[in-house]
C-alpha cells in the first residue's frame, strides 16, 4: 500500500481532506476489513514499542494493556478516555512522555516514547503505514483520536 502522504492526508490540508482520505482508505482496505484511519506509525516501530512496553509499562498496565493495577490502555476504557473526538494524539503522547513510567517519569528516550505510543495505537486497532510516528507535537496535534 502506498503511503498516505501520497494522498495529501498530511500537511496543511489535513482537516478538510480527512473525510476524503477516510473514504479512500476504506476503499483501499477493501470491504473485508475497512479501516478509516491513516497509518500513523510503521509496523517495525510498533514492534520495537512492544518491547519497550513489556519492559517499562506492563508491570502497571498489564501484559496486554488490560490494566492492573493502573488504567487499561485498550478496550472500552481507551475508547471512552481517548477516542472521544476531544483528544489529540499529542494529549496521549504528552502524558506518556512526561509522566510515564509512573515510577521513573521521562526516563526513556524520545524515540522509545514514540515507539510505545505506536504500539498502543496498534493494539487499539490502528493500521500501520509506511512512515514512522515522529515524536513532534506539531505532527501529533494534527491527529484527533476518534472511534475508528
Ligand atoms: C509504576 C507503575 C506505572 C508504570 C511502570 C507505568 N505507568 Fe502509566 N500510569 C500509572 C498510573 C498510576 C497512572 C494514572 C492513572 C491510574 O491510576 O491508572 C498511569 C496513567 C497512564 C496513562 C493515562 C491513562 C488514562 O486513562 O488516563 C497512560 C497513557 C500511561 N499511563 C501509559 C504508560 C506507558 C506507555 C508506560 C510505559 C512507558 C507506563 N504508563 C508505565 C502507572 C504506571
Amino acid at each position: 500500500m502506498r503511503g498516505y502522504s501520497d494522498h495529501n492526508c498530511r500537511g496543511s490540508g489535513w482537516r478538510p481532506l480527512l473525510l476524503g482520505c477516510l473514504a479512500w482508505a476504506a476503499l483501499d482496505a477493501g470491504a473485508a476489513h475497512a479501516q478509516n484511519t491513516p497509518g500513523l506509525f510503521s509496523e517495525a516501530q510498533a514492534m520495537r514499542g512492544e518491547a519497550v512496553y513489556q519492559q517499562h509499562c506492563s508491570t502497571c498496565h498489564g501484559l496486554r494493556l488490560e490494566g492492573n493495577p493502573a488504567a487499561p490502555l485498550t478496550g472500552a476504557a481507551f475508547r471512552s478516555r481517548w477516542e472521544d473526538g476531544q483528544h489529540t494524539l499529542d494529549d496521549l503522547f504528552y502524558i506518556v512522555r512526561s509522566l510515564m513510567p509512573n515510577n521513573a517519569p521521562g526516563s526513556l528516550a524520545k524515540a522509545q516514547y514514540a515507539e510505545v505510543v505506536a504500539y498502543i495505537l496498534k493494539v487499539n486497532g490502528y493500521p500501520a503505514g509506511e512512515s514512522e510516528l515522529v515524536p513532534a507535537a506539531s505532527v501529533m496535534k494534527a491527529v484527533t483520536l476518534q472511534p475508528h
